[in-house]
């Protein structure tokens, strides 16, 4: 499936179910598919660090950043999620599209890096932002994702963290580069709000982790 359009690449993860029961504690809420699809996009089209790759997906949830990656040719992708119906959906959405990533079930702030340290060519993640009795949470998955990747992380951060973020990487000799500024559209279950949604300011960053 290499070579896809962006627009083929939305369309295609716009097919994929999400958590029927999302677990706020978890921050579960799925990246859309039109994040998801210009995040993949671009790791490859810019800095082509998808296809032919090792991708780890960090709190996979129901799939949409590991699948998006194995429809944009990626050679090897692992998802490590904590949840088991996410897993389970995430399993079903393999089946239903005949693609198929292997999935952990494991606390990643527990069980990585172990083994899989600087294993991965490139890590892709939307980690929980910490906002639920989980401060901290964020940083603890951008830690571990750059304890894993040999060349580069791709991670949502809320920017109002920005400077935090990239100080705290560039401790863990990882540089990074904010490639795009998003408004993100998190549900009211997220936040205490009366919309039912609400949009918050996020920066997409590529951290470059070279050894
Ligand atoms: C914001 S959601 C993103 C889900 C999915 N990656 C996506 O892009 O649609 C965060 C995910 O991290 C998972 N998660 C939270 N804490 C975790 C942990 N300690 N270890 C593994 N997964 C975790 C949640 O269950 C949830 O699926």
């Amino acid at each position: 499936m290499a070579a896809l359009r962006l627009r083929q690449l939305e369309e295609y993860l716009q097919q994929l179910e999400v958590f029927e029961k999302p677990k706020v504690l978890l921050e579960q809420y799925a990246t859309s598919a039109h994040i998801a699809s210009h995040m993949l996009y671009t790791a490859q089209s810019q800095f082509n660090d998808i296809e032919g790759k090792s991708v780890a997906d960090l709190g996979s949830g129901c799939g949409v950043l590991s699948l998006g990656a194995k429809m944009l040719g990626a050679g090897y992708v692992v998802g490590f999620e904590i949840d088991s119906d996410a897993v389970d959906i995430h399993s079903g959405n393999c089946d239903d599209i005949e693609l198929h990533v292997e999935i952990v079930q494991c606390d990643i702030l527990q069980c990585l890096p172990g083994k899989f340290e600087g294993r991965f060519d490139t890590v892709v993640m939307n980690p929980p932002f910490g906002t639920k009795r989980n401060a901290g949470v964020d940083m603890r998955f951008l830690e571990t994702a750059i304890r894993l990747s040999g060349n580069a992380v791709y991670s949502l951060h809320k920017s109002s963290t920005r400077d935090y973020v990239l100080s705290r990487a560039a401790q863990l000799d990882a540089k990074g580069t904010v490639v795009a500024e998003l408004r993100y559209d998190l549900p009211r279950a997220y936040r205490f709000h009366r919309k039912a949604s609400v949009d918050i300011e996020v920066d997409f960053i590529r951290f470059e982790t070279n050894r």
